[in-house]
């Protein structure tokens, strides 16, 4: 029997050869949102290491949108060269390539992780003013300025913009960037969405931007690439957003030509989060059940059994792994061994059941554990 983890996924024109995913991870390493040879070999090599979809880390479609100053972007049309380098990369690989569009929010113009300098970056250093729903700071960060209603409309357009560059440059799957406390996601909570205009107060307002998000970049991404949407199922705090809000604005993107819902959760609040292995999974589970869209779950999920055993429970589709890539690019090929798949074409793959063994590239076929 072919495990779970290496069943193809079709969604609408493209397989993903198996269902375990590279989550979107980013690298902050872009001079002016460009993607270049640190990207490439980045996410070519997990693709080698057998993932069915590598997506990319976020992209901003804004400069403004930047979580850094060395955030990746897709906001110029001199962008898209350099992404469909890392596509044919992630493609030569035997992966889906896919993007991420983000624009960071009030959580935008801050330092790197590796850093010295903690918060926001000041203006005279390369920072600048930051946009949200409401005036309202992340803390520890510099306070954003509310966005209009006229901005909104930018922000919708600049998404569908750097769709169509997307397609340009070749990707086969897009994602939308709703989860972590960026600029979707605070339209989305209570607990940073103040607004009182038809983006704000009921949930149903609140998730007005993302809807619209998701219709125009639809509109112009091609009806045969999938969507995919990140969420954050919870803020983890009293009076912020629920997995049941989640899920049902989740449904509504079904009904909007969303593929997948990628859930993730946290990141608008500091909050007390129960962090443990698959500490997310019921949560995509509840979000497939409401929605009856199909999801990813992500988060501590860090080995093959463990991975399999998520998908064999039902309620997860695919699975996507963040830190233990970093650890491992060849995490699938690892997690296909742990599961007993061989490591060469079987009689069962000849005949065209290619699941059934591990996505050993032949040019590896002397390094496999035999
Ligand atoms: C270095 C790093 C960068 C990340 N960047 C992004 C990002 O660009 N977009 C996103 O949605 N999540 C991002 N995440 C979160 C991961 O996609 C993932 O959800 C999280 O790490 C939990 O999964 P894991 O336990 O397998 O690492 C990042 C995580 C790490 C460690």
């Amino acid at each position: 029997m072919t495990p779970h983890l290496l069943r193809p996924l079709t969604l609408r024109g493209a397989t993903a050869r198996n269902r375990a995913w590279l989550a979107p991870m980013c690298q902050y390493s872009s001079v002016d949102g460009f993607v270049d040879d640190w990207h490439v070999v980045h996410l070519g090599a997990r693709a080698v290491g057998g993932f069915g979809l590598v997506l990319s880390e976020a992209a901003a479609v804004v400069p403004e949108g930047r979580i850094t100053p060395h955030d990746a972007g897709i906001w110029s049309e001199d962008h898209v060269a350099p992404w469909a380098r890392i596509v044919r990369a992630v493609q030569a690989g035997g992966a889906l390539a896919g993007i991420q569009l983000a624009h960071a929010g009030r959580k935008a113009s801050t330092h790197r992780p590796w850093s010295p300098q903690r918060g926001s970056v000041h203006l005279d250093d390369g920072g600048w003013l930051t946009v949200a729903p409401s005036a309202v700071a992340f803390e520890g960060l510099a306070a954003p300025r509310e966005l209009s209603v006229a901005e909104i409309r930018g922000v919708v357009e600049a998404f569908a913009e750097a769709a169509r560059r997307a397609d340009a440059a070749g990707f086969d799957v897009v994602e939308i960037h709703a989860a972590h406390g960026y600029l979707l996601h605070e339209f989305l909570s209570p607990l940073s969405n103040h607004r009182t205009d038809d983006y704000g107060g009921t949930a149903e307002n609140r998730a007005r931007l993302l809807r619209e998000v998701a219709a125009a970049v639809r509109g112009a991404w091609p009806d045969r690439k999938p969507l995919l949407v990140r969420v954050s199922a919870t803020d983890w705090v009293e009076g912020g957003l629920t997995v049941d809000d989640v899920a049902a604005a989740s449904a509504d993107l079904a009904s909007l030509g969303v593929d997948l819902v990628d859930v993730s959760s946290g990141g608008n609040v500091l909050a007390q989060i129960p962090v443990a292995p698959g500490y997310q999974v019921p949560l995509a589970q509840r979000v497939r059940e409401v929605s009856g869209l199909p999801v990813s779950a992500v988060g501590l999920l860090t080995d093959g059994p463990q991975a399999e055993q998520v998908l064999r429970g039902g309620g997860v589709d695919a699975v996507m792994v963040g830190r233990a890539a970093l650890r491992d690019p060849h995490w699938v090929l690892r997690a296909a061994h742990e599961l007993g798949v061989p490591d060469r074409p079987s009689a069962a793959g000849a005949d065209g059941a290619a699941a059934d063994v591990a996505p050993w590239p032949p040019q590896y076929a002397r390094g496999t554990w035999g």
